[in-house]
C-alpha cells in the first residue's frame, strides 16, 4: 500500500509515526513533510495547497489512500479532487470543512440545531457592528468568518479595543476576506477541553480528551499562539461532562451536518469550554489539532489506518478505538520570537535514542545537518502511567535538545495536575 499524508507539521509526523505500525503500509509520502518527517517517509516538495500537483502527483505514483490533514486544503477542496480521481481519502469533503472554513456558518448551524454555543450575532458591514459595539456586554469577543492562521479571534476587554478589532478586520481588512463579515460573541468562561473525533458521518467516536496551552508565556501570558503544548487526557473532562457532550454536541452536530447535505467524515475536532452552564462549542476544527495530535494518537491502541478507512467506508460503528490508560504530555520548543518574528537555520541536536519521541515540526536538512526553519520547531512527547510522571518524562526530553534560540514553557501540564490527574 502507498500512502499520501498531505501537510508538514509536528501533526503529520504524529499521524506518520503512527501509520507506520500498520505492516500493509509499505510506503508514505508526505507533501511537503520537514526535515524530520524525513526520517519517516519520502518528503515530496509539493504544497499542501497545490490541489493540481497533489492530485498529478497522486495519480502517477499510483498512491491507494490519501490523508489530508491540514485546514486550508480540505476547506479549499482537495478531498473532492482526489476522490474525483478514485483516489479514497481521510478527511471531509469542501462541503463539510466549511464547519471549521466560515464561522458564520458553524454558529448558525449551532443556532439551527440547538448546539449549545456563546450567544452572536453575525455582521456584513462595518457601521451595524460598530453601533453593535455601543451597548454590547464586555468583554467581548471578535471572530473573523474565515481561516485566519488561528489569529482571527479577538477577546477585548474594553469597547474601544472591541471597535479597534472591528475596524481592523472590515476596513483594514487584517485577515483579507477571511474578515469581510464577522461574528461578535458573548465571552465565556471555563477550562478549555479539546476533544478530536472520528466520525463516518454516521457514528461518531470521540478520541482521548485534551488540554492545548495557547499563549506563548507561562502562565498563560503573551500571544496567542498554534499551541505551545499539550496534555492528554484532560482532568476536566469528567465522564458526565463526555456522556452530556455526546448527547448534546457531538451526535447532534453529525446529524446537523447530515440534515444540510454536507455529511462530514474524517476527523471533527471539539474545542469545548466548561462553563457554569455546561459545555459549550468555542469551534470546531474539520482536522486533527496540533498539537493536540502529539499526545492522542500516541495514546491509541487501536490500528489508525484501519480506524481511518472505517470513516472512509462508513464502517466506524464495527471498528475498534481504543485508547490506552496513560497520560501523555507534549512540551512545544519554538523558536524565540514566535508567534511574530524569530530567526531560523540553527542546527537543532536530536540525540538518536530519543528521536522516536520528537515530533519535528519547523526543521529542515541543510548540508546534511537539521535545521530549524519555523516558529514551532518540535515537540516533545512522553507517555506514562501518571501525568506527573509524563510531564517529567517530556521536560527530560527537553533536556537533551538543543538548537540556537530555542524557547518552550515550563508549565506544560501544571493547570491539569491541580486540577486532579
Ligand atoms: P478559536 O480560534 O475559535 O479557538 O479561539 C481562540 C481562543 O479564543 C479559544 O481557544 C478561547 O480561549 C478563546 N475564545 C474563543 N471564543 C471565546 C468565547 N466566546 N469566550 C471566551 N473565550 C473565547
Ligand atoms: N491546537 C489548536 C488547533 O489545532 O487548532
Amino acid at each position: 500500500m502507498k500512502i499520501m499524508v498531505i501537510g508538514g507539521g509536528g501533526r503529520e509526523h504524529a499521524v506518520i509515526k503512527k501509520l507506520k505500525e500498520n505492516k500493509s503500509i509499505d510506503e508514505i509520502f508526505a507533501l511537503p513533510g520537514n526535515g524530520g518527517i524525513a526520517k519517516d517517509a519520502t518528503c515530496v516538495p509539493i504544497g499542501a495547497t497545490d490541489i493540481e500537483k497533489i492530485v498529478d502527483f497522486a495519480v502517477s505514483k499510483k498512491i491507494d489512500y490519501a490523508v489530508v490533514t491540514p485546514d486550508d486544503p480540505l476547506v479549499l477542496g482537495c478531498v473532492d479532487a482526489l476522490n474525483k480521481v478514485g483516489i479514497p481519502c481521510f478527511g471531509p469533503e469542501a462541503k463539510a470543512a466549511i464547519i471549521e472554513g466560515s464561522k458564520v456558518f458553524s454558529k448558525n448551524l449551532m443556532k439551527k440545531y440547538g448546539i449549545p454555543t456563546a450567544k452572536y450575532e453575525v455582521f456584513t458591514d462595518m457601521d451595524s457592528a460598530l453601533a453593535y459595539l455601543e451597548t454590547a456586554p464586555i468583554p467581548t469577543v471578535i471572530k473573523a468568518d474565515g481561516l485566519a492562521l488561528g489569529k482571527g479571534v479577538i477577546i477585548a476587554e474594553t469597547r474601544e479595543d472591541a471597535k479597534k478589532a472591528v475596524i481592523s478586520m472590515m476596513q483594514d481588512k487584517a485577515f483579507g476576506k477571511s474578515g469581510e463579515n464577522i461574528v461578535i460573541e458573548e465571552f465565556l468562561t471555563g477550562p478549555e477541553v479539546s476533544v478530536l473525533s472520528f466520525t463516518d458521518g454516521k457514528t461518531v467516536k470521540p478520541m482521548i480528551s485534551s488540554m492545548d496551552h495557547k499563549r506563548a508565556g507561562d502562565n498563560d501570558t503573551g500571544l496567542n499562539t498554534g499551541g505551545m503544548g499539550t496534555v492528554a487526557p484532560n482532568p476536566y473532562y469528567t465522564p458526565e461532562i463526555a456522556a452530556e457532550c455526546m448527547e448534546k454536541i457531538f451526535l447532534p452536530t453529525i446529524n446537523a451536518m447530515n440534515a444540510e447535505g454536507r455529511t462530514f467524515k474524517g476527523c471533527l475536532y471539539f474545542g469545548l469550554m466548561i462553563t457554569p452552564d455546561g459545555p459549550k462549542v468555542i469551534e470546531y476544527n474539520c482536522r486533527f489539532g496540533d498539537p493536540e495530535t502529539q499526545v492522542v494518537l500516541p495514546l491509541l491502541e487501536s490500528d489508525l489506518f484501519e480506524i481511518m478507512n472505517a470513516t472512509t467506508d462508513g464502517t466506524l460503528a464495527e471498528t475498534e478505538v481504543r485508547f490506552s490508560d496513560n497520560s501523555a504530555c507534549c512540551v512545544i520548543m519554538a523558536s524565540q520570537g514566535y508567534p511574530i518574528a524569530y530567526e531560523k537555520g540553527y542546527e537543532i541536536t536530536i540525540p538518536e535514542e530519543i528521536s522516536d519521541s520528537v515530533y519535528v515540526a519547523g526543521a529542515a536538512v541543510k548540508d546534511g545537518k537539521l535545521v530549524t526553519s519555523g516558529g514551532r520547531v518540535l515537540g516533545a512527547v512522553k507517555t506514562a502511567p501518571t501525568l506527573a510522571q509524563a510531564i517529567d518524562g517530556a521536560y527530560g526530553l527537553v533536556d537533551k535538545i538543543s538548537f540556537g534560540n530555542a524557547f518552550y514553557r515550563k508549565d506544560i501540564g501544571a493547570r491539569a495536575l491541580k486540577a486532579g490527574r
